[in-house]
């Protein structure tokens, strides 16, 4: 009856396989550094301290949407995107974005609403910053 034992060990071993894949899982999302949220990766270069006051501001007021370095969310899309490279979308863009808001085109997350809050002054700052993005990750 050897053959007995050999079977009834399948099961186990199922079930110990299964709780290892689970625990490497639940591992692999405790030390992976990228936020499963974003829609892409974005490698994130050092920054002069216009960016860096240009990030603040990106933070406060457009991140919500626009993601943590400029990655997308559900609610908007990535700027770290060749649609957005400077000679499809220049700085212009950014500014009537936040005075007028964007009535959806590209992607279907819906309108982007105006942002008044922020400052023709501030948005150039902002698009400093995500220019500067842009660039270390090879949309320019
Ligand atoms: C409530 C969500 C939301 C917030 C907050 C938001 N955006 Fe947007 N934004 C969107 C969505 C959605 C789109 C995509 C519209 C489309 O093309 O389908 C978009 C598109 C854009 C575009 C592309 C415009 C174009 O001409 O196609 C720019 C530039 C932009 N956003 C800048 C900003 C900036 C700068 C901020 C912060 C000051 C900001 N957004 C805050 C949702 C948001």
């Amino acid at each position: 009856m050897a053959n007995k034992s050999t079977s009834s060990n399948i099961p186990k071993y199922f079930v110990l396989g299964f709780f290892a894949f689970g625990a490497f899982m639940v591992f692999n999302q405790l030390t992976s550094d990228t936020d499963k949220t974003q829609a892409v990766t974005v490698k994130v270069p050092d920054l002069s301290s216009v960016a860096l006051e240009g990030k603040t501001l990106f933070e406060k007021n457009c991140l919500a949407c626009h993601g943590k370095n400029a990655a997308g969310t559900g609610q908007g899309p990535p700027f770290i995107n060749p649609i957005y490279r400077p000679d499809h979308h220049g700085d212009q863009a950014f500014v009537i974005a936040a005075m007028q808001g964007v009535r959806a085109h590209h992607w279907r997350f819906g309108n982007m609403p105006a942002q008044p809050q922020v400052k023709p002054d501030e948005i150039q700052k902002i698009v400093i910053y995500v220019r500067a993005l842009q660039r270390a990750n090879g949309i320019n």
